[in-house]
């Protein structure tokens, strides 16, 4: 990087940015006495901010977006190309690159048939709830309309997958939701909702059972479940959990939605997440690392036995899915994931993100040895967390405002990591990391040191 990012070469940007920009997630009344943070340039785990400096980005751009990392001419080339082509058209007619990127999509994903573009993750996800509920009108005269979901999960921020959020912060304030969306219990066995149990995974699963049972199983259409929950605390399933969530859906006629908008293409060294634990889903929804933040792009894809209920009486107008995203076709999208995918082929990025995240693993699991304040460490590739404890044998939670001066650390000395942020009352305490999939031993190392050196600064 040279110089041309110096401070006062931005100054107008960034008082631009002071005066007029709303950010996402963020306190605004900071900013009235220091300096917003705005991003100039990114080159492979790499940023620059608007002073000049730069980071090790360890969360992908933020929200485990940037899966094959920043500055990829080939997808800024495939866009620009395709852009100059035909830039849009909408979804009810196909283009070149949404045809080409789904056949290569469903291609890595067996039992799946057909994907319905959009523009966001919420939006993937609203598509399925809205496939459930048209399916409950046609096929169940009515029945078997309501959702599972998960505590703990996230689904996204519109108001229909708020209804689907199992993270009470993320939903206050923003009620009231639409009926018919039941919270099953969370999956997390290091904070166990029935002590010490010999098979957590089953005891987990069996839940998801009574509150079925409970409800009415010709009351639920579908379940909505993250492979691997991330806002939440960064929960892969316990092991028997997966296997038994299929076979009481299957046996009560529920549907199965596996939301991949963080675990999609690649992050946790499969192409998707339930591709680790042998379920065979009937909805995955995906977004974030499907074209690594250079397109916005987010599909829904269903098998072709959910596919076949939505053309099963062509003389009936009300028999297709009425519906459209405007954005969903836009053709840059498929055009950027077309590139991503290549590259994550032909760098073997899958492979990579099963090596270094066994190398982050270690390395968490070796400052738990050295670091009291780490209580439990969880992870699946290049996806893992480290959940932070006042007390090891209480398990009582770190502090939120102590677990954000660990990541305020790992800032100021060049590191961006993340931390569980507005989710859970009280259970706000859990790092994230999540770094590209090119990252190399040398970036894991210096992942991990910055974590340490945090630690020691904060907690002594
Ligand atoms: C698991 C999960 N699903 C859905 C979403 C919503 O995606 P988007 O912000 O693209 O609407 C998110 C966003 O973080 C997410 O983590």
């Amino acid at each position: 990087m040279n110089d041309m990012h110096r401070t006062n070469d931005l100054r107008h940007v960034i008082e631009a940015d002071r005066a007029h920009v709303w950010h996402h997630l963020s306190q605004h009344k900071g900013y009235e006495t220091a300096d917003p943070r705005v991003m100039v340039e990114g080159k492979g785990m790499r940023v620059w901010d608007a002073t000049g400096r730069d980071y090790l980005d360890a969360v992908s751009g933020g929200v485990w977006t940037v899966n094959v990392g920043y500055g990829r001419t080939s997808i800024a080339d495939a866009v620009r190309d395709q852009l100059v082509k035909l830039n849009y058209f909408a979804g009810s007619a196909g283009s070149i690159p949404a045809a080409l990127f789904s056949e290569r999509l469903i291609a890595k994903m067996p039992g799946m048939t057909r994907v319905y573009y959009s523009n966001s993750g919420s939006e993937a996800n609203e598509k399925v709830f809205k496939m459930v509920r048209q399916i409950a009108h046609r096929h169940h005269g009515g029945r078997k309309w309501k959702i599972l979901y998960r505590e703990r999960d996230y689904h996204g921020t519109t108001i229909g997958a708020l209804a689907a959020a199992g993270q009470d912060q993320r939903r206050a304030h923003y009620g009231p939701f639409p009926d018919g969306f039941v919270a099953v219990p969370h999956c997390l066995e290091y904070r166990s909702q029935w002590g010490q149990v010999e098979n957590y995974g089953e005891r987990a699963a069996d839940a998801i059972e009574a509150v079925i049972l409970r409800e009415g199983p010709d009351s639920i259409g579908a379940i909505c479940l993250e492979p691997v929950t991330a806002g939440g605390g960064v929960i892969p399933p316990p092991a028997g959990y997966w296997e038994k969530v299929q076979d009481i859906c299957r046996r009560h006629g529920i549907l199965i939605h596996i939301d991949e908008v963080v675990c999609g293409m690649g992050r946790t060294g499969a192409w998707f997440g339930y591709q680790n634990y042998g379920v065979q889903p009937d909805f995955v929804t995906m977004a974030k690392g499907v074209a690594s933040g250079y397109a916005a792009i987010a599909c829904t894809t269903t098998t072709e036995a959910v596919f076949s209920l939505f053309k099963d009486d062509p003389s009936d107008p009300m028999s297709y899915f009425r519906d459209i995203s405007t954005f969903g076709g836009c053709v840059a999208g498929p055009a950027a994931a077309l590139e991503n995918m290549r590259i994550i082929e032909d760098e073997a990025l899958l492979e990579n993100t099963a090596a270094m995240g066994e190398r982050l693993m270690a390395g968490l699991h070796d400052l738990a040895g050295r670091h009291a304040v780490i209580g439990d460490v969880r992870g699946k590739g290049l996806f893992c967390g480290a959940e932070l404890v006042a007390d090891r044998s209480t398990k009582e939670p770190m502090d939120e405002r102590r677990v954000q001066a660990v990541v305020a650390d790992c800032m100021a000395n060049g590191v961006i990591i993340g931390a569980t942020n507005r989710s859970l009352d009280g259970f706000n305490n859990t790092l994230c990391l999540s770094p590209a999939l090119i990252a190399t031993p040398d970036d894991i190392d210096r992942i991990v040191e910055a974590i340490d050196a945090a630690l020691s600064r904060v907690f002594g």
